[in-house]
This record gives C-alpha cells, sequence and structure tokens, in this order.
C-alpha cells in the first residue's frame, strides 16, 4: 500500500457553546476559514487539484447539514467538480473522516483529499435537534440513549476513579494549556472572524465582528480548590461536575492528505504519515473506558509499544474516563508523563479538552493538528491520538513524523 500524507493540519479556536466567541457562527464558516487556512500554507496548490472533501460531525442537521462535506466545497469555491461527503462516529468522526481520506490515498484511489470536522454545540445541542430514540432498544439497552455525564459515573464508580483524582488530572488540563497559550505553543490555530448579533433599541440587528485566535474556554485561575468546591453536574451523590468534564465548545478543523507523487509534484514538505487506525466496541454505559482497548489493539497493529510513543493526545471527554484508560495502559500513576510543570510530560501536553473544549465532531480532526504540530515542533517520531466514542466504541490512530 501507499503512505497517506498529512500535508497540513489547522483548527479554528474551541470556543464555549452558548457563551462563546462563536455561538453566532455558523459551522459552514468556521470549516470555510480553516479550509482555506490549508491553502495559505500550502502555497502553489490550487482548489482544483483536491479530489474530495470528508467532514466528521456528530449532529449532521440544521446548520451543519444537508451533508456539509459538499456543501463547504461549493461555499469554499472549489470547482464542482470536487466532490464532500459527511462521517458520522460520535467523538471520533472528526478522525474517521482522516482515516477515510487516507485509506483512499493507500489505495491509489486519491492523490490529493481534504478531511476535517466540525461541530456547532451552540447551533446544535447535544442530542440533535429531534431525538427520536427507539422504543424497543430504549427498553432492552436503555444504556445505549443515556447521558454521557452518566456513562462517565458510572466510570468513577466502577473502577474507583474518586473526585480528588479527577480534579487533580483537570488542574493540571488547565493549567497546561494555559501555559500554552501564554506561550504561543498552538501554532496550529486558524484565525477567525466571530460574528456577534445585537439587537438595537429600534428592533433592528447590528452585526459586530471580532478575529478569535485563542480557545476561549481555558481558566487560567483555577485551583484545586476551586474545583474540589463544584457540585455535581449529572448525579446527586456523584464525582462528575462542570470543572472536571470536556467543555461543550463549537469549532472546525481540517486536514490536507496528499500521496507520495502528489508531495513531489507540488513540492510540499508534509509533518506526518497517518500509519494506523482503529476502533473497538464496548460497553455503552462505560463507553470512557475505549482508548483503553483502542490503543494496546493500535500498538499491537503497528508492532509497537507505548515506550515508542513519545507523544498522546487522549480525548479528555471526562477526567474519570481518561485516568481509568490511562490506568489500564500503566500509564497513570507515572504522573511525570502527564503533570503540568514535567518537563518528562508525553500525554496532552498541551492540556486537552476539560480546558480546550471538545466539539465533538470536530475533535478527532483537532486532535490531529495539535498532535501533528507538537510531534513537528519536538522532533517525535511516533503520535497517538484517541478517544471514547458515545454509544460505546474506543477509536485510535498512530502517525509517524515526516523527517
Ligand atoms: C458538565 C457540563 C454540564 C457543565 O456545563 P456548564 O454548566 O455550562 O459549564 P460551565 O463552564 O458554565 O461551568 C459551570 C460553572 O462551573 C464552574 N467551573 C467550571 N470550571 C471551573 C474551573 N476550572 N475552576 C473553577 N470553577 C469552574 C464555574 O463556576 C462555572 O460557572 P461560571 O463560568 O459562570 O463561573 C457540560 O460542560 C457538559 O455537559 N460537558 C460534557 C459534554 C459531553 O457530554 N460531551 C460528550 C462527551 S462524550
Amino acid at each position: 500500500m501507499r503512505d497517506a500524507y498529512i500535508v497540513s493540519a489547522l483548527r479554528t479556536p474551541g470556543c464555549k457553546k452558548d457563551r462563546g466567541a462563536f455561538s453566532h457562527t455558523r459551522p459552514e464558516d468556521l470549516l470555510y476559514h480553516v479550509i482555506n487556512g490549508l491553502f495559505e500554507r500550502t502555497p502553489g496548490l490550487n482548489k482544483k487539484e483536491v479530489e474530495d472533501i470528508v467532514i466528521g460531525c456528530c449532529f449532521p442537521e440544521a446548520e451543519q447539514g444537508l451533508n456539509i462535506g459538499r456543501i463547504i466545497a461549493l461555499m469554499a469555491k472549489f470547482p464542482d467538480e470536487t466532490s464532500g461527503a459527511t462521517v458520522n462516529r460520535f467523538c471520533a468522526s472528526g478522525l474517521e473522516s482522516i482515516a477515510t481520506q487516507a485509506m483512499r490515498v493507500m489505495s491509489g484511489w486519491a492523490e490529493v483529499v481534504i478531511a476535517g470536522g466540525v461541530e456547532s454545540m451552540t447551533m446544535v445541542p447535544i442530542p440533535g435537534k429531534l431525538p427520536r430514540p427507539h422504543p424497543d432498544l430504549a427498553k432492552e439497552r436503555a444504556e445505549v440513549y443515556i447521558s454521557m455525564g452518566i456513562t462517565a459515573e458510572n466510570v468513577a464508580k466502577r473502577y474507583n476513579i474518586n473526585r480528588q483524582m479527577q480534579d487533580e488530572w483537570s488542574y493540571h488540563s488547565q493549567i497546561k494549556a494555559a501555559d500554552a497559550q501564554k506561550n504561543n505553543l498552538f501554532k496550529e490555530i486558524v484565525s477567525v472572524p466571530a460574528n456577534k448579533y445585537i439587537e438595537e433599541p429600534d428592533g433592528t440587528i447590528k452585526r459586530e465582528m471580532q478575529i478569535q485566535n485563542v480557545d476561549d474556554g481555558v481558566r487560567p485561575d483555577t485551583t484545586l480548590e476551586g474545583l474540589t468546591k463544584l457540585k455535581p453536574a449529572f448525579a446527586a451523590a456523584g464525582t462528575v461536575t462542570a470543572g472536571n468534564s470536556s467543555q461543550m465548545t463549537d469549532g472546525a478543523a481540517a486536514v490536507l492528505l496528499m500521496s507520495s507523487e502528489a508531495v513531489n509534484k507540488f513540492g510540499v514538505k508534509p509533518i506526518a504519515k497517518l500509519k494506523c487506525y482503529t476502533v473497538v466496541g464496548v460497553n455503552p454505559d462505560e463507553m470512557g473506558v475505549g482508548p483503553a482497548y483502542a490503543i494496546p489493539k493500535l500498538l499491537k497493529m503497528a508492532n509497537l509499544t507505548l515506550d515508542d510513543v513519545g507523544l498522546f493526545e487522549i480525548n479528555e471527554a471526562f477526567a474519570s474516563q481518561t485516568i481509568y484508560c490511562l490506568q489500564k495502559l500503566d500509564l497513570y500513576d507515572k504522573k511525570e508523563l502527564w503533570e503540568s510543570g514535567s518537563s518528562k510530560r508525553k500525554i496532552n501536553v498541551n492540556g486537552g479538552a476539560i480546558a480546550l473544549g471538545h466539539p465533538i465532531g470536530c475533535t478527532g480532526s483537532k486532535l490531529a493538528a495539535q498532535l501533528t504540530n507538537m510531534m513537528k515542533e519536538k522532533g517525535v517520531k511516533y503520535g497517538i491520538e484517541s478517544m471514547c466514542v458515545g454509544g460505546g466504541m474506543g477509536a485510535a490512530a498512530l502517525f509517524e513524523l515526516v523527517e
């Protein structure tokens, strides 16, 4: 099989649902700017070279419906010949899109393609505009339809991940993200115009616009004491809070992939290759355990061990499930691998979704952009991204730096 090269991987900032900078900005506009960013950072490449665009989205309806992969191709002025599709593997959608496009390149079915992900959790909140659980399945397996917060509570209770561990993890996530922001480490961010529509006293609507270039959910003032005081968000006597859960976020990300022939033809310098991708199924009522199974399966496929991997991006849907997965991988007790301030850290080095947000359908592409950017920055050969997936799954991908 051929190699699939990641030539550019970018993301918009992640901004808080409802109260954040993108709450009045349509998801197509987020995608528009991040996809145009790929071309700004790949001089000499013309949009007519792109054969297909696949976009991950968890709730592909309303503003992000009608096959946003094709909508964005037309909106961003690709030629009519550039096709487009939408894929949904819930929180792995933005990674599924990369894998789908990479496999097309690897099999010889395409030369230049774009993958990505998008979610406006403001405009299309979980669980979509018109949820319609199947009545028989809802009786037989109610856990398929429960809140993700309850699945995080299940993991915490079942595997003794106590509140202190969750808050401690979350504190470090916030501090790592704040440090990275301060030191301008998120080089993969594309600035995006953010709209605000304001009703004037005479009833007319005024549009204001500002350029957004930072993740707006990071809380640099986070303390362990502050986190400890928060009330449980999902269950009266629970341990999962607003402070140790991922934030609901609006955002988009995009990845440009090419074959080696295209890399040579356009004279570009790729960042990384997608080596392997895998998905596993787990019990939906503890969907957060997914990475604990997906990562070992991935490593086996690649014939590598955890020690070979220099950077991990493990999506922090909730601190409870992230900690459980790291325990299973025997990485949690090695706190120097993830604590803020540790020079040896290699897991979520710049914080995770607890601080930076989790724009669900976008997250897989967003983490790929963060991971490959840091692999390049630090000269790390192998990086893994992994996430748990609603409905009971885990996904994981291995990237290899192009030296
Ligand atoms: C947990 C959840 C319900 C909280 O939503 P929310 O109430 O809108 O969250 P907020 O960010 O407003 O936080 C609530 C309050 O907690 C406190 N808080 C949150 N993070 C904090 C921190 N790091 N330090 C101190 N206080 C914090 C604040 O007081 C905040 O209120 P304020 O911003 O007005 O001061 C929501 O984030 C959620 O559902 N997350 C999971 C999403 C999900 O399921 N995704 C799919 C995963 S598979």
